[in-house]
């Protein structure tokens, strides 16, 4: 066998910086941005429960498989999927993962840091004091004011993909490490505060059935296609960015009990920002479907309104921005260790002539809350197309793809002594093996078909 042991871009230094990176890559704009405001618009627990459904049985076993590929092969997708393939004798066709994964990573991080220019912003608006006692019409106003300045939001765009550049150019397991050890439990410590407070709310009960309360008349088959998708971008899955991850693992980590981990913090975090955020939302009779804009007309309201909320604020949005950093890097990692692996440049060459690239697209999203938002195709601005195009179609059919791989054709004795070493199969060894090969495909397969027969 041709098994690597290290990868030329080095390994993490223990379980534990693993799993931080891994949390860090997940736990992102997706959680704390996104899964409220689609909760929101998608009607609230139904899409709540379709989502943890996709997480358990679409989600968790695909980053098993997305791990272990990366762990075998010890380089970049472009270079691991092919290398795992010829050891099991499968076709190099399945390099197409890789390919259409650097594609989504690099335009899912175009408009990512458009949004993490936004929690930017924020840190200011707050840290000067702007919210507070301030209406909720005022909060709102702030927002609009915003998204009408291309030139300040290009301008935070452009600090975030120089963060952004910044760590990966230097390695992303230097620097990155320390930050992570800090930032995580922060972030964390702080979204309890937050919940703290929304439960002095007389609205935490209004809040908390909004999340929870299964309602099936409004789970639509775009419903279940977001929720799925979702589940997909916010535990960082289909583009290779965990499997870029995988490859710098130590070759003694147990992946399957770190998968439960990984999932288990970021479904958490999701959570917590919606019992965040919705009693907010009621407490002030505003509506839980106000789009992307909904955690920065929600949240200051009620830093404005708490004792200390200036600087808990601040330091909150801080906490996002970081949030965001450490999931950006994870989308440009696995196209820049490619260009690293090809010898084609150096890394920090890789790393700027990428982050350029995706910075100037990114100006597209920028313009498209402003100058642009009149421009649309199927009544969606470019932002709106991109989001929808990387996280409900790229996402889930790359997704696709490594469960078939791993399921089908990737030899079983490599996987097994990735998840086994020299022991027998376990009983969780043939659950995971069962739903990756027939259940997760089956799931994807059935919602993508569904909403394109709904859409003709
Ligand atoms: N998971 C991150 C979030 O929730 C976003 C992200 C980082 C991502 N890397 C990714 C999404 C790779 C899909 C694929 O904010």
């Amino acid at each position: 066998m041709t098994q690597q042991k290290t990868s030329i871009h080095g390994l993490w230094s223990s379980r534990l910086i693993f799993i931080l990176a891994a949390v860090g890559s997940a736990v992102g704009l997706g959680n704390i941005w996104k899964f409220p405001y689609i909760t929101g618009e998608y009607g609230g627990g139904a899409f709540v429960l379709m989502y943890l459904v996709c997480i358990s049985l679409v989600g968790i076993p695909i980053m098993v498989a997305e791990i272990l590929i990366g762990r075998r092969g010890r380089q970049s997708p472009i270079h691991s999927v092919p290398a795992v393939a010829r050891e099991s004798g499968a076709s190099r066709g399945w390099t197409v993962i890789g390919w259409m994964g650097a594609l989504a990573g690099f335009l899912i991080l175009s408009f990512y840091s458009v949004i993490a220019g936004w929690a930017l912003a924020y840190v200011g608006y707050l840290a000067t004091g702007d919210f507070e006692q301030q209406s909720a019409e005022f909060v709102t106003n702030q927002f609009s004011s915003l998204l009408a300045s291309p030139w300040t939001m290009a301008g935070w765009h452009s600090l975030f993909m120089i963060l952004c550049i910044l760590v990966v150019a230097r390695g992303v397991h230097r620097g990155l490490e320390q930050a992570l050890r800090l930032m995580m439990p922060l972030l964390f410590i702080l979204l309890l505060v937050l919940v703290g407070y929304s439960l002095t709310l007389d609205s935490f009960g209004q809040g908390f059935a909004f999340l929870f309360q299964f309602n099936w008349n409004k789970l639509s088959s775009d419903a279940i296609l977001v929720a799925m998708g979702h589940s997909f971008f916010t535990l960082s899955l289909g583009l290779g960015a965990i499997m870029a991850y995988g490859a710098y693992m130590p070759g003694n980590v147990p992946i399957g009990r770190t998968v439960f981990w990984i999932a288990g913090i970021d479904t958490t975090v999701a959570l917590l920002a919606g019992l965040a955020i919705f009693p907010v939302v009621f407490a002030n009779s505003m509506a839980p479907d106000a789009g992307p804009g909904l955690l920065f007309k929600t949240l200051p309201l009620a830093f404005g309104q708490m004792p200390g909320g200036t600087f808990f604020g601040a330091l909150f949005f801080v906490m996002v921005a970081l949030a965001a950093w450490s999931s950006a890097i994870s989308l440009l990692e696995p196209m820049v260790a490619w260009l690293v692996e090809a010898d084609h440049m150096s890394r920090p060459q890789a790393t700027v002539l990428l982050g350029l690239l995706a910075w100037l697209l990114g100006l597209g999203s920028v313009l498209s809350f402003n100058h642009w938002s009149d421009l649309t195709l199927f009544g969606k601005t470019f932002f709106d197309l991109l989001d929808f195009l990387t996280a409900n179609i790229l996402l889930p059919l790359g997704g696709l793809l490594i469960a078939l791989f791993v399921g089908w054709f990737m030899r079983e004795a490599l996987v097994r002594d990735e998840l086994l070493g020299n022991t027998a199969p376990t009983f969780s060894y043939r659950l995971w093996r069962f739903v990756l090969s027939y259940l997760s495909p089956l799931l994807v397969l059935a919602i993508v078909v569904d909403f394109l027969l709904k859409l003709f």
